[in-house]
Protein backbone atom coordinates (compact mmCIF):
# COMPACT_ATOMS: atom_id res chain seq x y z
CA UNK A 1 0.00 0.00 0.00
CA UNK A 2 1.05 3.68 -0.89
CA UNK A 3 2.15 5.92 2.36
CA UNK A 4 -0.14 9.47 2.49
CA UNK A 5 2.63 11.43 1.35
CA UNK A 6 2.97 8.94 -2.27
CA UNK A 7 -0.65 9.04 -2.81
CA UNK A 8 -0.97 12.96 -1.97
CA UNK A 9 -0.21 13.70 -5.74
CA UNK A 10 -1.44 14.95 -8.94
CA UNK A 11 -0.74 11.97 -10.03
CA UNK A 12 -3.22 10.32 -8.47
CA UNK A 13 -6.70 12.93 -8.37
CA UNK A 14 -9.53 11.52 -9.90
CA UNK A 15 -8.16 7.86 -9.53
CA UNK A 16 -9.17 4.75 -6.66
CA UNK A 17 -6.71 5.03 -4.14
CA UNK A 18 -6.39 3.58 0.12
CA UNK A 19 -4.09 4.76 2.89
CA UNK A 20 -3.93 3.40 6.14
CA UNK A 21 -3.30 4.95 9.51
CA UNK A 22 -4.14 6.51 12.92
CA UNK A 23 -6.92 8.74 13.56
CA UNK A 24 -5.29 12.14 13.84
CA UNK A 25 -8.54 14.72 14.02
CA UNK A 26 -12.08 14.29 13.79
CA UNK A 27 -15.48 16.47 13.36
CA UNK A 28 -18.77 16.11 11.66
CA UNK A 29 -21.41 18.35 10.53
CA UNK A 30 -24.27 18.10 8.77
CA UNK A 31 -24.04 14.59 7.22
CA UNK A 32 -20.05 14.47 6.60
CA UNK A 33 -17.13 13.42 8.79
CA UNK A 34 -13.74 15.20 8.14
CA UNK A 35 -11.05 12.46 9.61
CA UNK A 36 -7.44 13.34 9.21
CA UNK A 37 -5.82 10.15 8.92
CA UNK A 38 -1.41 10.25 9.98
CA UNK A 39 1.33 7.74 9.01
CA UNK A 40 5.14 8.24 9.23
CA UNK A 41 4.73 10.06 5.75
CA UNK A 42 2.03 12.82 6.60
CA UNK A 43 -1.45 13.60 6.89
CA UNK A 44 -4.64 13.55 4.95
CA UNK A 45 -8.44 14.60 5.05
CA UNK A 46 -10.59 11.56 4.70
CA UNK A 47 -14.05 13.05 3.67
CA UNK A 48 -17.34 10.31 4.65
CA UNK A 49 -20.70 11.31 3.29
CA UNK A 50 -23.99 9.84 5.17
CA UNK A 51 -25.69 9.77 1.69
CA UNK A 52 -23.01 7.76 0.17
CA UNK A 53 -22.50 5.50 2.20
CA UNK A 54 -24.04 2.77 4.52
CA UNK A 55 -25.79 3.26 7.49
CA UNK A 56 -23.32 1.40 9.76
CA UNK A 57 -20.23 2.31 7.58
CA UNK A 58 -21.03 5.67 7.73
CA UNK A 59 -21.62 5.46 11.71
CA UNK A 60 -18.40 3.15 12.68
CA UNK A 61 -16.25 6.01 10.81
CA UNK A 62 -18.33 8.95 12.87
CA UNK A 63 -18.03 7.19 16.01
CA UNK A 64 -14.20 7.02 15.52
CA UNK A 65 -11.94 8.15 18.42
CA UNK A 66 -8.79 10.10 17.96
CA UNK A 67 -5.86 7.19 17.13
CA UNK A 68 -7.90 4.88 15.96
CA UNK A 69 -6.15 2.66 13.36
CA UNK A 70 -8.00 2.70 10.32
CA UNK A 71 -7.60 1.76 6.52
CA UNK A 72 -9.68 4.10 3.79
CA UNK A 73 -10.76 3.28 0.31
CA UNK A 74 -11.54 6.08 -2.29
CA UNK A 75 -11.06 8.50 -5.09
CA UNK A 76 -8.31 11.09 -4.57
CA UNK A 77 -9.28 15.37 -4.95
CA UNK A 78 -7.82 17.89 -4.78
CA UNK A 79 -9.13 20.22 -2.61
CA UNK A 80 -7.50 23.96 -1.55
CA UNK A 81 -9.26 23.82 2.19
CA UNK A 82 -7.75 20.73 3.34
CA UNK A 83 -4.50 20.35 5.23
CA UNK A 84 -2.58 18.83 2.55
CA UNK A 85 -4.61 20.24 -0.26
CA UNK A 86 -5.81 16.95 -1.37
CA UNK A 87 -8.57 14.67 0.37
CA UNK A 88 -10.20 11.39 -0.05
CA UNK A 89 -13.73 10.93 -0.98
CA UNK A 90 -14.25 7.43 1.46
CA UNK A 91 -16.35 4.74 -0.33
CA UNK A 92 -14.98 2.00 1.68
CA UNK A 93 -12.89 1.51 5.11
CA UNK A 94 -11.56 -0.85 7.60
CA UNK A 95 -11.19 -0.49 11.24
CA UNK A 96 -7.93 -2.32 12.88
CA UNK A 97 -8.82 -1.02 16.30
CA UNK A 98 -11.33 1.65 17.75
CA UNK A 99 -10.79 3.87 20.53
CA UNK A 100 -12.95 6.21 22.67
CA UNK A 101 -10.66 8.32 24.07
CA UNK A 102 -7.00 8.81 23.79
CA UNK A 103 -4.98 9.59 27.27
CA UNK A 104 -2.98 12.43 25.46
CA UNK A 105 -5.04 15.58 24.70
CA UNK A 106 -4.03 19.39 24.62
CA UNK A 107 -2.39 21.24 27.81
CA UNK A 108 -1.61 18.43 29.71
CA UNK A 109 1.75 18.68 32.08
CA UNK A 110 5.22 17.78 31.57
CA UNK A 111 5.02 14.78 34.31
CA UNK A 112 1.73 13.17 32.59
CA UNK A 113 3.73 13.39 29.08
CA UNK A 114 6.81 12.32 30.48
CA UNK A 115 4.92 9.39 31.92
CA UNK A 116 2.77 8.41 28.94
CA UNK A 117 6.19 8.61 26.75
CA UNK A 118 5.35 6.01 24.75
CA UNK A 119 1.99 7.40 23.61
CA UNK A 120 3.26 10.96 23.01
CA UNK A 121 5.79 9.58 20.53
CA UNK A 122 2.86 9.86 18.20
CA UNK A 123 2.41 13.32 18.22
CA UNK A 124 3.62 14.86 14.35
CA UNK A 125 6.33 17.23 16.58
CA UNK A 126 7.86 14.21 17.88
CA UNK A 127 7.58 12.17 14.46
CA UNK A 128 9.55 15.01 13.31
CA UNK A 129 12.35 14.32 15.92
CA UNK A 130 12.70 11.15 15.52
CA UNK A 131 13.23 11.33 11.97
CA UNK A 132 15.97 14.45 11.78
CA UNK A 133 17.34 12.20 14.65
CA UNK A 134 17.97 9.33 12.29
CA UNK A 135 19.24 11.69 9.81
CA UNK A 136 21.96 12.90 12.61
CA UNK A 137 23.24 9.30 13.38
CA UNK A 138 23.11 7.98 9.81
CA UNK A 139 25.06 11.21 8.39
CA UNK A 140 27.88 10.76 11.63
CA UNK A 141 28.80 7.16 10.44
CA UNK A 142 28.80 8.10 6.61
CA UNK A 143 31.01 10.86 7.74
CA UNK A 144 33.38 8.47 8.93
CA UNK A 145 33.03 5.56 6.73
CA UNK A 146 33.33 7.87 3.34
CA UNK A 147 36.75 8.93 5.11
CA UNK A 148 37.98 5.55 5.19
CA UNK A 149 37.27 4.71 8.88
CA UNK A 150 35.97 1.76 10.87
CA UNK A 151 32.98 1.45 13.08
CA UNK A 152 33.76 -0.75 15.96
CA UNK A 153 32.29 -2.05 19.12
CA UNK A 154 33.29 -1.29 22.81
CA UNK A 155 32.33 -2.93 26.18
CA UNK A 156 29.10 -0.98 28.35
CA UNK A 157 30.57 -3.43 31.30
CA UNK A 158 33.90 -1.88 32.21
CA UNK A 159 36.18 -2.09 35.39
CA UNK A 160 37.92 1.65 34.50
CA UNK A 161 37.03 5.28 34.54
CA UNK A 162 37.79 7.35 31.69
CA UNK A 163 36.12 10.97 32.43
CA UNK A 164 37.07 10.51 36.70
CA UNK A 165 35.04 8.49 39.09
CA UNK A 166 32.48 10.61 40.79
CA UNK A 167 30.27 10.05 37.61
CA UNK A 168 30.33 6.36 37.64
CA UNK A 169 27.23 4.13 37.93
CA UNK A 170 28.13 0.43 39.73
CA UNK A 171 26.57 -2.98 38.87
CA UNK A 172 27.12 -5.57 40.52
CA UNK A 173 28.75 -7.85 38.39
CA UNK A 174 28.54 -11.57 40.24
CA UNK A 175 29.24 -9.67 43.05
CA UNK A 176 32.26 -7.37 41.98
CA UNK A 177 31.50 -4.23 41.35
CA UNK A 178 32.13 -3.30 38.08
CA UNK A 179 31.08 0.08 36.12
CA UNK A 180 28.94 1.20 33.28
CA UNK A 181 30.54 2.72 30.65
CA UNK A 182 31.41 6.32 30.80
CA UNK A 183 33.14 6.69 27.46
CA UNK A 184 34.33 4.34 24.28
CA UNK A 185 37.47 6.18 24.36
CA UNK A 186 40.26 3.86 25.87
CA UNK A 187 39.24 0.89 24.05
CA UNK A 188 39.15 3.01 20.78
CA UNK A 189 42.58 3.67 21.23
CA UNK A 190 43.18 0.08 21.86
CA UNK A 191 41.78 -0.49 17.63
CA UNK A 192 44.19 2.27 16.05
CA UNK A 193 46.61 0.15 16.34
CA UNK A 194 45.15 -2.11 13.52
CA UNK A 195 42.75 0.38 11.86
CA UNK A 196 44.20 3.64 12.45
CA UNK A 197 40.86 5.02 11.76
CA UNK A 198 37.72 4.05 14.33
CA UNK A 199 34.64 5.47 15.17
CA UNK A 200 31.66 4.26 17.40
CA UNK A 201 28.09 5.16 18.33
CA UNK A 202 26.95 3.98 21.42
CA UNK A 203 25.23 4.60 24.86
CA UNK A 204 27.44 6.06 27.54
CA UNK A 205 26.34 6.30 31.04
CA UNK A 206 27.04 9.54 33.89
CA UNK A 207 25.73 9.43 37.07
CA UNK A 208 25.33 12.86 37.06
CA UNK A 209 23.33 14.82 39.57
CA UNK A 210 22.85 17.72 37.09
CA UNK A 211 19.27 18.95 36.65
CA UNK A 212 20.35 20.91 33.87
CA UNK A 213 18.38 20.98 30.35
CA UNK A 214 21.79 18.80 28.70
CA UNK A 215 22.08 16.48 31.37
CA UNK A 216 21.03 12.58 30.69
CA UNK A 217 22.21 9.78 32.95
CA UNK A 218 22.27 7.42 29.66
CA UNK A 219 22.94 9.31 26.23
CA UNK A 220 23.86 8.34 23.11
CA UNK A 221 27.90 9.06 22.10
CA UNK A 222 29.42 9.10 18.68
CA UNK A 223 33.39 8.99 19.48
CA UNK A 224 36.40 8.82 16.95
CA UNK A 225 40.07 8.29 17.41
CA UNK A 226 42.57 8.34 14.96
CA UNK A 227 45.80 7.74 14.37
CA UNK A 228 48.93 10.19 13.62
CA UNK A 229 46.72 13.54 14.01
CA UNK A 230 47.35 16.68 16.66
CA UNK A 231 45.03 18.35 18.76
CA UNK A 232 44.59 20.95 15.76
CA UNK A 233 43.82 18.60 12.81
CA UNK A 234 41.06 17.13 15.06
CA UNK A 235 39.03 20.02 15.23
CA UNK A 236 40.09 20.00 11.05
CA UNK A 237 37.48 17.22 11.04
CA UNK A 238 35.20 18.01 13.42
CA UNK A 239 34.11 21.26 11.83
CA UNK A 240 33.59 19.26 8.70
CA UNK A 241 31.74 16.61 10.22
CA UNK A 242 29.12 18.64 12.21
CA UNK A 243 28.89 20.73 8.54
CA UNK A 244 28.30 17.64 6.81
CA UNK A 245 25.41 16.64 9.06
CA UNK A 246 23.58 19.80 9.52
CA UNK A 247 23.51 19.54 5.35
CA UNK A 248 22.54 16.30 5.32
CA UNK A 249 19.62 17.59 8.06
CA UNK A 250 18.28 20.28 6.05
CA UNK A 251 18.56 18.06 2.84
CA UNK A 252 16.72 14.93 3.88
CA UNK A 253 14.52 16.89 6.54
CA UNK A 254 13.53 20.74 5.63
CA UNK A 255 10.22 20.04 6.44
CA UNK A 256 10.35 18.50 10.03
CA UNK A 257 12.55 21.70 10.67
CA UNK A 258 9.89 23.86 9.93
CA UNK A 259 7.64 21.94 11.38
CA UNK A 260 9.67 21.97 14.42
CA UNK A 261 10.30 25.92 13.72
CA UNK A 262 13.55 25.88 12.93
CA UNK A 263 15.26 28.13 10.19
CA UNK A 264 16.96 25.77 8.14
CA UNK A 265 18.51 28.91 6.27
CA UNK A 266 20.04 29.96 9.48
CA UNK A 267 21.58 26.48 9.94
CA UNK A 268 22.97 26.46 6.52
CA UNK A 269 24.72 29.74 7.53
CA UNK A 270 26.65 28.21 10.05
CA UNK A 271 29.68 27.12 8.01
CA UNK A 272 33.11 26.29 8.99
CA UNK A 273 35.81 27.23 10.02
CA UNK A 274 35.02 27.36 13.48
CA UNK A 275 36.85 30.16 15.61
CA UNK A 276 39.35 28.32 17.77
CA UNK A 277 39.77 30.36 21.16
CA UNK A 278 41.45 29.43 24.08
CA UNK A 279 40.30 29.46 27.41
CA UNK A 280 42.08 32.18 28.98
CA UNK A 281 40.75 34.63 25.97
CA UNK A 282 37.05 32.64 27.02
CA UNK A 283 37.25 33.84 30.76
CA UNK A 284 37.81 37.03 29.43
CA UNK A 285 35.04 37.35 27.16
CA UNK A 286 32.96 35.95 29.95
CA UNK A 287 34.47 38.88 32.39
CA UNK A 288 33.28 41.22 29.31
CA UNK A 289 29.85 40.07 29.76
CA UNK A 290 29.19 40.65 33.22
CA UNK A 291 30.35 36.61 34.73
CA UNK A 292 32.43 36.58 37.49
CA UNK A 293 34.58 33.51 36.28
CA UNK A 294 38.47 33.48 36.96
CA UNK A 295 41.18 31.31 35.12
CA UNK A 296 41.14 27.67 36.66
CA UNK A 297 37.03 27.94 37.15
CA UNK A 298 34.94 25.32 34.59
CA UNK A 299 32.59 26.69 32.31
CA UNK A 300 28.94 25.12 33.71
CA UNK A 301 25.72 24.99 31.52
CA UNK A 302 25.03 28.60 32.85
CA UNK A 303 28.10 30.05 31.69
CA UNK A 304 28.06 28.36 28.38
CA UNK A 305 24.74 29.34 27.79
CA UNK A 306 25.54 32.54 28.26
CA UNK A 307 28.51 33.04 26.22
CA UNK A 308 27.56 30.89 23.57
CA UNK A 309 24.62 33.84 22.87
CA UNK A 310 27.55 35.90 21.37
CA UNK A 311 28.44 33.30 18.51
CA UNK A 312 26.41 32.65 15.61
CA UNK A 313 28.49 28.88 14.19
CA UNK A 314 29.88 26.87 16.53
CA UNK A 315 33.04 27.70 18.49
CA UNK A 316 36.15 25.76 19.62
CA UNK A 317 37.53 26.27 23.07
CA UNK A 318 41.13 25.07 23.60
CA UNK A 319 44.22 25.18 25.85
CA UNK A 320 42.21 24.39 29.30
CA UNK A 321 43.57 24.51 32.30
CA UNK A 322 45.53 21.12 33.16
CA UNK A 323 43.79 20.52 36.67
CA UNK A 324 40.03 20.67 34.87
CA UNK A 325 40.40 17.87 32.54
CA UNK A 326 41.27 14.28 32.26
CA UNK A 327 44.91 12.85 33.16
CA UNK A 328 44.68 11.47 29.35
CA UNK A 329 45.51 14.68 28.12
CA UNK A 330 49.24 15.92 26.88
CA UNK A 331 50.03 19.38 28.39
CA UNK A 332 50.68 22.12 25.82
CA UNK A 333 55.11 22.20 25.67
CA UNK A 334 54.78 26.23 24.74
CA UNK A 335 52.33 26.20 27.48
CA UNK A 336 53.13 23.83 30.62
CA UNK A 337 49.69 24.80 32.66
CA UNK A 338 47.03 23.78 29.91
CA UNK A 339 46.09 20.61 27.84
CA UNK A 340 46.38 20.20 24.20
CA UNK A 341 42.46 19.83 24.30
CA UNK A 342 39.56 21.50 22.39
CA UNK A 343 35.10 21.60 23.64
CA UNK A 344 33.01 21.85 20.22
CA UNK A 345 30.20 24.66 21.74
CA UNK A 346 26.82 25.20 19.68
CA UNK A 347 26.19 28.39 19.57
CA UNK A 348 22.78 30.25 20.79
CA UNK A 349 23.12 29.60 24.24
CA UNK A 350 23.56 25.68 24.07
CA UNK A 351 26.78 25.24 24.87
CA UNK A 352 29.20 21.58 25.16
CA UNK A 353 28.57 19.40 22.08
CA UNK A 354 32.04 17.87 21.89
CA UNK A 355 34.98 16.97 23.81
CA UNK A 356 38.25 15.82 22.49
CA UNK A 357 41.77 15.97 22.77
CA UNK A 358 45.26 15.03 21.64
CA UNK A 359 46.12 11.88 23.47
CA UNK A 360 49.58 11.59 26.12
CA UNK A 361 51.44 8.47 23.52
CA UNK A 362 54.90 8.86 25.45
CA UNK A 363 54.98 6.54 28.33
CA UNK A 364 56.88 8.07 30.89
CA UNK A 365 54.67 11.12 30.81
CA UNK A 366 51.43 8.68 31.18
CA UNK A 367 52.82 7.09 33.77
CA UNK A 368 53.50 10.14 35.49
CA UNK A 369 49.78 11.87 34.92
CA UNK A 370 48.06 8.46 36.27
CA UNK A 371 50.30 8.63 39.67
CA UNK A 372 49.35 12.36 39.53
CA UNK A 373 45.62 11.46 39.53
CA UNK A 374 45.80 8.86 42.13
CA UNK A 375 44.71 5.58 39.62
CA UNK A 376 45.31 2.12 40.14
CA UNK A 377 48.17 1.34 37.66
CA UNK A 378 46.70 -2.05 37.73
CA UNK A 379 43.05 -1.62 36.65
CA UNK A 380 44.92 0.46 33.63
CA UNK A 381 47.52 -2.08 32.76
CA UNK A 382 46.07 -2.70 28.94
CA UNK A 383 46.12 1.23 28.52
CA UNK A 384 49.06 1.95 29.80
CA UNK A 385 50.66 -1.22 27.66
CA UNK A 386 49.42 1.11 24.35
CA UNK A 387 52.26 3.75 25.74
CA UNK A 388 54.89 0.61 25.53
CA UNK A 389 54.52 -0.93 22.33
CA UNK A 390 54.49 1.07 19.11
CA UNK A 391 53.18 4.20 20.92
CA UNK A 392 52.04 6.53 18.00
CA UNK A 393 50.81 10.58 18.18
CA UNK A 394 46.97 10.15 18.52
CA UNK A 395 43.77 12.50 19.32
CA UNK A 396 39.85 11.68 19.29
CA UNK A 397 36.63 13.16 20.65
CA UNK A 398 33.61 12.61 22.07
CA UNK A 399 30.17 14.08 20.36
CA UNK A 400 26.77 13.69 22.49
CA UNK A 401 24.66 12.95 19.50
CA UNK A 402 21.25 13.94 22.13
CA UNK A 403 22.64 17.55 22.69
CA UNK A 404 23.84 17.52 19.17
CA UNK A 405 20.02 17.04 18.18
CA UNK A 406 18.89 19.26 20.56
CA UNK A 407 20.57 21.90 19.03
CA UNK A 408 20.16 21.32 15.74
CA UNK A 409 16.36 20.87 16.31
CA UNK A 410 16.43 23.94 18.80
CA UNK A 411 15.11 22.33 21.44
CA UNK A 412 14.55 23.54 24.99
CA UNK A 413 15.35 20.39 26.58
CA UNK A 414 17.35 17.40 25.97
CA UNK A 415 14.89 15.41 26.97
CA UNK A 416 12.63 16.28 23.95
CA UNK A 417 15.63 15.11 21.89
CA UNK A 418 15.67 11.56 22.72
CA UNK A 419 12.70 8.94 22.80
CA UNK A 420 12.80 7.52 26.32
CA UNK A 421 14.96 9.96 28.60
CA UNK A 422 17.11 8.73 31.61
CA UNK A 423 17.37 11.18 34.48
CA UNK A 424 18.62 11.70 37.66
CA UNK A 425 14.42 11.47 38.16
CA UNK A 426 13.30 8.71 35.38
CA UNK A 427 13.94 5.56 34.25
CA UNK A 428 10.25 4.80 33.21
CA UNK A 429 8.77 4.38 30.31
O1 LIG B 1 33.34 15.74 27.44
P1 LIG B 1 33.12 14.28 27.67
O2 LIG B 1 32.96 13.81 29.07
O3 LIG B 1 34.35 13.54 26.96
C1 LIG B 1 34.56 12.21 26.94
O4 LIG B 1 33.87 11.37 27.42
C2 LIG B 1 35.76 11.82 26.12
N1 LIG B 1 36.32 10.60 26.67
C3 LIG B 1 35.30 11.63 24.69
C4 LIG B 1 36.40 11.24 23.76
O5 LIG B 1 37.37 11.97 23.66
N2 LIG B 1 36.26 10.11 23.07
O6 LIG B 1 31.83 13.82 26.86
C5 LIG B 1 31.77 14.02 25.46
C6 LIG B 1 30.44 14.62 25.07
C7 LIG B 1 30.15 15.98 25.68
O7 LIG B 1 30.77 17.00 24.94
C8 LIG B 1 28.64 16.03 25.60
O8 LIG B 1 28.21 16.40 24.31
C9 LIG B 1 28.25 14.59 25.84
O9 LIG B 1 29.38 13.79 25.56
N3 LIG B 1 27.83 14.40 27.24
C10 LIG B 1 26.56 14.31 27.64
N4 LIG B 1 25.39 14.37 26.97
C11 LIG B 1 24.25 14.24 27.68
N5 LIG B 1 24.20 14.04 29.01
C12 LIG B 1 25.35 13.99 29.74
N6 LIG B 1 25.30 13.78 31.05
C13 LIG B 1 26.60 14.11 29.04
N7 LIG B 1 27.89 14.08 29.43
C14 LIG B 1 28.63 14.26 28.31
MG1 LIG C 1 33.39 17.55 28.41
Amino acid sequence: MLSIAEVSTKAYVGSKVAIRGWVYRIRSSGGVTFVVVRDSSGIIQCTARKNELQPDVYDSIASLGIESSVEFHGTLKEDRRSPSGYELAVDSCRIYQKNDVFPITKDQGEEFLLDNRHLWLRSREFTSILKVRSTIFRSFADFFYENGYYQVQTPFMVSTAVEGGSTLFKVDFFGEPIFLNQSAQFYLETMIYSLEKVFTIAPSFRAEKSRTRRHLTEYWHAEAEVAWIDNNEMMDIEERMIYYIISRVIEDNEDDLRMLGRDPDLLKGMKPPYPRIRYSEIIKTANSIGLALKYGDDLGADEERQITMKYDRPIFVTNYPKELKPFYMPVDPENPGEVLNHDMLAPEGYGEIIGGSQRIWNYDEMMQRIREANLDEKAYYWYIDLRKYGSVPHSGFGLGLDRLAMWIMHLDNIREAIPYPRTIRRTRP
